[in-house]
């Protein structure tokens, strides 16, 4: 089977590193998805332990299409029946760029009526209830060629469980994990986020610590659909299970001026299941300190898009520039619509990525490398 792993601007290269490192090799990424072969052992590891993807799919065919008719003709043509049952709750998902075909919900449209063309056809169904497992088809153009999916993930992956409150300007799970991913941080080294709002980073770091799968305990659409083997998906469960880390892990801080975004994240963290592993305080970050070494810093402060509008942040970047400076080895990557590079200096690393459809810099200072063992 063909699979998709949709990931936001700026993230795919986490994506395909957490590929490589579940087993499936190297997968390309083309035009802001990662593309790979796999079987539906695949498509439940996937969606159990990916972090970063936004969702997995099921590549059902392609074909060009200029016309309506051949949009029909192509989709009819598909083995549906292979996966959906004459019940399952269909919903389309479409979009089209640079296509002759532009007008999107039009050809969801058709495509549902070439599906259920299909489905009646070889399944003899004649009354389509939709009271069944949801099924949602991607219905995506590009350049004159249509993808036709099935979204295996159903609810998106950066819905873990845990993120039931909410407080401001939330981060993306999904983005939290892939900054991560591409830092130095690991368990031996101590984190902070002295920004954490909601906890999702510091949240995200005590996963990835403790190697706990972000979909071990979460449910899928692919897991009710007929065409699905038999305990695929509580395999991979059990294998998430089997992997989480239970030994030491480094102090992870997180601070936040904000009493109630301290009560939120650490809700937050509770529900995740590491809340032990994260030490939480109420603070202004101009407070921290640390005597530990080469850690690893990560932070969203907030840059005015949507708090503290009009605010002048230059005092408080300055004063957290001050704060980096006095840790000794640290590493820092700080995501923000804010100049950074003002207070802080000029990045050694700077790359685009979007959070909540705002354009940010994700902003990386190295600090020196630990002494290798004797
Ligand atoms: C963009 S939000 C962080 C969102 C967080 N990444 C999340 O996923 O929920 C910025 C946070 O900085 C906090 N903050 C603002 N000024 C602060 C200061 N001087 N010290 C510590 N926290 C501060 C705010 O209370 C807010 O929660």
């Amino acid at each position: 089977m063909k699979l998709y792993i949709p990931a936001a601007y700026g993230i795919e290269a986490a994506v395909k590193r957490e590929i490589e490192r579940l087993g499936f090799g190297h997968a390309p990424a083309v035009r802001g998805r990662v593309e790979l072969e796999g079987d539906w052992e695949t498509v439940a590891r996937l969606n159990v332990f990916l972090r970063a993807g936004e969702r997995v799919l099921l590549g059902v065919g392609e074909f060009p299409a200029t016309t309506f008719d051949e949009l029909f003709e192509g989709a009819r043509a598909l083995p549906w029946e292979e996966y959906l049952s004459r019940d399952s709750k269909i919903l389309i998902d479409g979009k089209s760029v640079k296509s002759t075909l532009a007008a999107v919900k039009a050809a969801g449209g058709v495509v549902k009526k070439a599906i259920l063309g299909r489905l009646k056809e070889k399944l003899g169904a004649t009354a389509f209830p939709e009271t069944g497992p949801r099924a949602v088809v991607g219905v995506s153009i590009f350049e004159d060629i249509v993808t036709l999916t099935l979204d295996t993930s159903g609810d998106g992956l950066h819905k873990r469980g845990y993120r039931v409150l909410t407080y401001d300007a939330p981060l993306r799970e999904t983005t939290a994990a892939a900054i991560i991913e591409d830092s130095f941080y690991n368990r031996e080294k101590p984190f902070a986020d002295l920004f954490c709002g909601s906890g999702t980073l510091a949240v995200e770091a005590a996963l990835y610590a403790r190697n706990i799968a972000p979909g071990m305990e979460r449910k899928f659409d692919f897991a009710a659909w007929k065409c699905t083997p038999h305990g695929a998906l509580e395999r991979a469960r059990q294998e998430a299970r089997d992997g989480v880390y239970t030994g030491p892990v480094a102090p992870i801080f997180a601070g936040d001026i904000s009493p109630r975004a301290i009560q939120i994240a650490e809700e937050h963290a509770r529900r995740a299941g590491v809340k032990n592993d994260i030490a939480f305080s109420v603070r202004d970050m101009r407070e921290f300190a640390s005597e530990l070494g080469y850690g690893v810093l990560i932070s969203n402060p907030p840059y005015g898009e949507r708090m503290e509008k009009g605010a002048d942040l230059f005092p408080l970047y300055r004063d957290f520039a001050k704060v980096y400076r006095s840790l000794p080895a640290w590493s820092a990557y700080l995501i923000s619509g804010y100049e950074v590079e003002r207070a802080f200096g000029r990045a050694q690393k700077k790359r685009i990525l979007y959070n909540a459809n705002i354009r940010c810099g994700l902003y990386c200072y190295f600090g020196q490398k630990p002494p290798k063992n004797p």
